[in-house]
């Protein structure tokens, strides 16, 4: 299965009853793991968290911050990742990392130029 695969997978996890928008995701990390996730919404809103970077804080808690790709999929033919969830991946992830998004892939310099770093 491809990491798209798995993300479209991941996307049937989604719990998305406010939206009703479902969305999966698969991250690759640099030595070959793949960590799934798909948004999880709260009656609340602001607790609602993107497939995206749960997938991110999965791999994380597990000792894992280094990545190569990201594959998203959600409930419409292109389903971009949220301004939030680009500034946690340029957190841990450097410009090469590729996003793929249906059938595009993406570097992560490519949606999200400038970004904000306190040492550059
Ligand atoms: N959502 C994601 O999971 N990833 C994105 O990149 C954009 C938005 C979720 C959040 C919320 O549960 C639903 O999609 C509608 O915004």
């Amino acid at each position: 299965m491809n990491l798209m695969d798995k993300a479209i997978e991941a996307k049937k996890n989604s719990y998305s009853p406010y939206s009703n928008f479902k969305v999966g995701a698969a991250l690759l990390t640099k030595d070959g793991k793949i960590y799934t996730g798909c948004n999880i919404e709260s009656v609340s809103y602001t607790p609602t968290c993107c497939a995206e970077r749960v997938a991110f804080f999965k791999a994380i808690s597990e000792g894992n911050k280094e990545f190569e790709a990201i594959a998203i999929s959600g409930d419409k033919e292109y389903c971009y990742p949220c301004g939030v969830c680009r500034q946690v991946m340029s957190e841990f992830c450097d410009k090469n990392f590729k996003i793929y998004v249906n059938d595009k892939v993406y570097t992560l310099d490519e949606l999200l130029p400038y970004s904000f770093d306190m040492e550059k």
